[in-house]
């Protein structure tokens, strides 16, 4: 095992083989708030494992704030004007944010989804075990969580695929599999601006744009149509950067977390 001295969750190799469990259950025994340091350019930071200090820096925006930005990625402050979504705001404005979208994540309205998420898991299944032997992660797992967004977003299903592969280039944006802009790569200076620093960011962008014009004054219950036609109760109207940054983090937080939660299995609970 890795001496704590030595430990940094910033080391990707740790994830290799899934969420390193035993890592953690070192963390919260041994060092509950650590200091993890990471490779020039970036400056290191401090993880927190304990629920209950979790739970306190959760609570404490105005000492634990989040619009300096909540990936490893370290960005400036023009970088965080550009790109701030909603989970990159605090506050007053960050629960008005929330609550334009709240409503249709509730247990309640979810339960609206039952029918369609049974009829979902029953084709998905069926189509897959009709091939024999089939990639789980592929045929089920990644494929989905993305439908069930695509309803919720009331996008055509034809157009799932190209949400997953968006979603792969921007988290994927360290991996040679995924990312055609690699994030350490000088060419991703260029996207600097955008999300992931990933051209796929400017695709998403584009496309949420179209769903806006088309839906912009109609009566729709999608979440494009309330992002675009509702003002959050603070009563400060989304900005264009608002909308493309809240769109877009619904297709990445939406897809790739429920995806990997459903289809890696974890095999890292030897120790490394
Ligand atoms: C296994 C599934 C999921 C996991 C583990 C997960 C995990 C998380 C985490 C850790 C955060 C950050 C919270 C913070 O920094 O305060 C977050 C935020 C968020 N997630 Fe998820 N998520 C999942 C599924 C989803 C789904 C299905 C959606 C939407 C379709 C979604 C939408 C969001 C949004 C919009 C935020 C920002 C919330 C805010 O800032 O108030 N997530 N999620």
């Amino acid at each position: 095992m890795t001496a704590l001295s030595e430990l940094t969750l910033a080391d990707l190799d740790l994830f290799e083989g899934g969420a390193p469990w035993h890592i953690f259950d070192k963390l919260r025994a041994e060092a509950p708030i650590h200091w993890n340091t990471e490779e020039k350019p970036n400056s290191g930071f401090w993880s927190v494992t304990g629920y209950h200090d979790i739970v306190k820096v959760l609570r404490d925006p105005d000492t634990f704030t989040s619009t300096h930005f909540t990936n490893l990625e370290e960005v400036d402050a023009e970088q965080e004007e550009a790109r701030r979504s909603l989970l990159e705001t605090d506050g007053a404005r960050h629960r008005a944010l929330r609550r334009l979208l709240q409503g249709q994540f509730t247990p309640q309205a979810v339960s609206g989804y039952e029918t369609f998420l049974r009829g979902l898991t029953a084709t998905t299944l069926d189509t897959a075990f009709a091939k024999g032997t089939f990639d789980f992660v592929e045929e089920v797992a990644a494929d989905f969580p993305i439908r069930v967004l695509a309803r919720m977003l009331d996008v055509p299903d034809h157009d799932t695929n190209k949400l997953i592969e968006w979603g792969n280039r921007m988290i994927g944006n360290t991996d040679p599999e995924h990312a055609d802009v690699l994030l350490e790569d000088p060419e991703s200076e260029k996207y600097r601006l955008v999300p992931f620093r990933s051209p796929a960011a400017l695709e998403v962008f584009e496309y949420g744009q179209n769903l806006a014009n088309q839906r912009r004054g109609k009566d729709g219950v999608d979440l494009v149509s309330t992002l675009i036609n509702q003002v959050p109760s603070d009563g400060i109207p989304l900005s264009e950067r608002d909308f493309n940054t809240y769109f877009l983090l619904l297709v990445v937080a939406g897809n790739e977390t429920d995806g990997n939660a459903a289809g890696r299995p974890n095999t890292n609970s030897m120790g490394s």
